[in-house]
C-alpha cells in the first residue's frame, strides 16, 4: 500500500526552511519523521512504541528461554565451557557478548530445536525494525522459537 515502498518511510524529505531548519534529503535512510504514516495511522508514534515494545519484550523472553536451556539442559560439555552461550553460534550474535560460542564440531551437540529457535530469534532481531516492517511475521517467528525451546526444556 505504500507508494515507493522502502523509500516511502525511509527517505521522507522536507524542504529547506532556514539555516536552523535545513532541507532533509532523506539519504540517511533513518525514519526520522512519522508524517507520511498519518495518511493511514492516526497515531503512528503510539503504534511504534506499542509494536517495538511488544517485539523487544518477546525477543528478551526468547533469549531468556535459550539461556535457561543453556544453564539447565545443555550437554555438560557445552554448559561448563560456555555457560549461557551454550545455545549460540560459534561467533555469537549481539545478544550474547563476552566470548565465542561452541566450536563448529561442538555445534553438533546442540539440538535442532535450539538451532531453529536461535535462527528465528536473530532473524527478527537483525531485521532491525522490531516489528514495524511486519509485526505478524515477527511475532509468529518468535512464538515458534518459544515452542521449540519449551519442547527442549520438557525433555
Ligand atoms: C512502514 C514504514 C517502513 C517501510 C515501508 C520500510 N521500513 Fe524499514 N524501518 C522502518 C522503521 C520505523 C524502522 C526503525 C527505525 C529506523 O531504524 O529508522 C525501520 C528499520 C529498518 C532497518 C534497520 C535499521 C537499523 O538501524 O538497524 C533496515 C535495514 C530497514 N528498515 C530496511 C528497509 C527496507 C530495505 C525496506 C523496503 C524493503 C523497508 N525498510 C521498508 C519503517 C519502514
Ligand atoms: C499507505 C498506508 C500506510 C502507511 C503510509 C503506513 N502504514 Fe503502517 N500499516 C498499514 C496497514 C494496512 C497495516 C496493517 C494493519 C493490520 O494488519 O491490521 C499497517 C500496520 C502497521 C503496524 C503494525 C504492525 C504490522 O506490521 O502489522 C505498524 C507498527 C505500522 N504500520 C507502522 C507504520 C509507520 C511507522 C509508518 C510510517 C513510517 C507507517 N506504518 C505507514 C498501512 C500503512
Amino acid at each position: 500500500m505504500i507508494t515507493n515502498q522502502c523509500v516511502g518511510c525511509h527517505m521522507q524529505t522536507t524542504p529547506y526552511v532556514s539555516d536552523q531548519k535545513p532541507a532533509n534529503s532523506g539519504h540517511s535512510f533513518r525514519v526520522t519523521s512519522f508524517e507520511t504514516c498519518r495518511q493511514c495511522h492516526p497515531d503512528p508514534e503510539g503504534l511504534v512504541v506499542f509494536t517495538t515494545g511488544a517485539v523487544s519484550n518477546q525477543i528478551s523472553y526468547v533469549k531468556w528461554g535459550l539461556d535457561v536451556w543453556a544453564s539447565t539442559k545443555a550437554p555438560e560439555a557445552l554448559r561448563l565451557k560456555y555457560g549461557t552461550r551454550a545455545w549460540e553460534y560459534t561467533t555469537p550474535g549481539s545478544l550474547s557478548p563476552g566470548g565465542p560460542g561452541p566450536t563448529t564440531s561442538e555445534q553438533a551437540l546442540i539440538p535442532d530445536n535450539i538451532k531453529k529457535a536461535r535462527f528465528d530469534l536473530y532473524l527478527v532481531l537483525y531485521d532491525g525494525s522490531f516489528g514495524i516492517h511486519n509485526a505478524p511475521l515477527a511475532t509468529t517467528l518468535l512464538d515458534s522459537s518459544l515452542t521449540w525451546i519449551q519442547a527442549e526444556l520438557k525433555k
